[in-house]
C-alpha cells in the first residue's frame, strides 16, 4: 500500500469517528434535554404559580364554583381529596358504593368545615347504568371541580386468565369507564361556564407495567393518556385538567403489600393519606401533572431513566415468582 493511501484512509477513519461522536453526544443531549424538560416542568410550575396565587389568593369556589364532586370519596385518598377541598371552602359531593360510609365521611366533613355536603350512592362496576342517576343529581349544580379518583385492583397480584371476567369487566368499568362518562357528563356546564377543573387520578403504574396487575396498570395508562389529552382538548375553553400519577400511598387498596413487609422501618417510611394530600393538594390548580407527594416525583424520574423490562414493579415479580415456584 502506497503512503499516501493509508494517509488518506486514517483521515477517514478519524473523520467517521468525529462523526459517530457527534451523533452520539447529540443523543445524549437531546436524551438530558427532554428528561430535565419532563421532571423539572412540574416543581418550576409549582414554584411559580404558588407565588401567583400567594399574591392573588383567589378562593378555589371562586375560581372553578361551588361544587366539587369526588368519586371513591368514603375511604382513601378519594377522602383525602374530600377533606382537602372541604378545607379550602369548596362543598362536596361524595360518590362510592357505600351508603353509611359516604355519610359518616359527610357529617365529619360538615363538623369540620362547615361546608355543604351531598352523597350520592353509584356503584361504577355497573356500567353505563348507573350514569342517568348521576347526571340527575350533578347537572343541576355548580360543579366547579371533578376529581376522577375511583380507582380498583383485584385484590392481591393475580395471572390475567385467573380473574373472573365479572372482576376484569368491573375493573374497566370503574377505572376507565367512571372517569370518562362523568368528564363526558360535566364538560359541557364547565364549558358553558368557562371555568372549572378535573382533577384525574391515574398512577406511576401508567409507565412501569406490572405483571400480575396487569389490567390495573394497562387502566392507569388510558387515564393518563385521557387526561393528558383532555387537557389540550379543554383548554381554548377555560377548562383546566390535572394529572395525577401517585405512587404508593397506603390505603385499603395496598394493604396486602403492607401486611406483607416484614421490616419495620418500611413501614415507617411509608406514604399515609395525610402526608400523600399534605402536597398533592397544594398543587391543585398550580399544575397539570403532578405525582402528588415529592417522593413519588423523584421515583417517576427515576424510572424515565430505566429500559421498560426494568421498570416492571419488582414487588409483584416476586409474587410472580413465588406463586410459580408453588405451581
Ligand atoms: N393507594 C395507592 O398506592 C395508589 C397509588 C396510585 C394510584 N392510586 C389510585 O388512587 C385512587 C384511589 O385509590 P385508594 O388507594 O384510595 O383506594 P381505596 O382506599 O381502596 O378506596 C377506593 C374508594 O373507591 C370506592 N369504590 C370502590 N369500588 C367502587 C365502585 N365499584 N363504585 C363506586 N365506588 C367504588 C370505595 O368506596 P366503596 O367501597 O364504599 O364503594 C372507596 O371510597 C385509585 O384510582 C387508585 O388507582 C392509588
Amino acid at each position: 500500500m502506497l503512503p499516501t493511501q493509508s494517509v488518506s484512509q486514517s483521515k477517514i477513519i478519524a473523520s467517521t469517528t468525529m462523526d459517530l461522536y457527534c451523533f452520539f453526544a447529540g443523543i445524549g443531549l437531546y436524551v438530558c434535554a427532554v428528561w430535565l424538560y419532563e421532571n423539572l416542568r412540574t416543581p418550576v410550575l409549582l414554584t411559580l404559580n404558588s407565588v401567583k396565587h400567594f399574591i392573588f389568593r383567589t378562593k378555589l369556589s371562586q375560581r372553578y364554583g361551588k361544587w366539587a364532586v369526588i368519586t371513591g370519596a368514603s375511604d382513601g385518598i378519594g377522602k383525602g381529596y374530600a377533606h382537602y377541598l372541604a378545607q379550602k371552602g369548596m362543598a362536596v359531593v361524595l360518590v362510592a358504593r357505600n351508603e353509611a360510609k359516604l355519610n359518616k365521611v359527610a357529617a365529619e366533613i360538615k363538623a369540620k368545615y362547615g361546608v355543604d355536603t351531598k352523597v350520592v350512592v353509584a356503584d361504577f362496576s355497573k356500567g353505563q347504568t348507573v350514569f342517568p342517576h348521576l347526571e340527575k343529581a350533578l347537572v343541576p349544580l355548580d360543579v366547579g371541580i371533578l376529581v376522577n379518583n375511583v380507582g380498583v385492583t383485584h385484590g392481591s397480584p393475580k395471572y390475567v386468565d385467573e380473574v373472573s371476567q365479572d372482576d376484569l369487566w368491573g375493573l374497566i368499568n370503574v377505572n376507565i369507564g367512571a372517569a370518562t362518562l362523568l368528564s363526558n357528563i360535566l364538560i359541557p356546564s364547565m364549558k358553558r361556564r368557562h371555568r372549572g377543573l378535573i382533577v384525574n387520578v391515574s398512577s406511576m403504574a401508567s409507565i412501569a407495567p406490572s405483571s400480575c396487575l396487569a389490567t390495573y396498570a394497562a387502566s392507569k395508562s388510558y387515564m393518563t393518556s385521557f387526561s393528558i389529552a383532555l387537557r389540550e382538548e379543554l383548554r381554548p375553553f377555560g377548562v383546566e385538567v390535572q394529572t395525577v400519577r401517585p405512587g404508593f400511598v397506603h390505603t385499603n387498596m395496598t394493604d396486602f403489600i403492607v401486611t406483607g413487609m416484614k421490616d419495620k422501618i418500611d413501614k415507617k417510611y411509608l406514604v399515609r393519606v395525610d402526608n400523600f394530600m399534605a402536597y398533592a393538594g397544594c398543587t391543585i390548580g398550580k399544575t397539570d401533572l403532578t405525582c402528588g407527594h415529592w417522593s413519588h416525583g423523584l421515583q417517576t424520574a427515576g424510572l424515565y431513566l430505566l429500559p421498560e423490562f426494568v421498570r416492571l414493579s419488582p414487588v409483584l415479580l416476586m409474587e410472580l415468582e413465588k406463586d410459580t415456584q408453588i405451581t
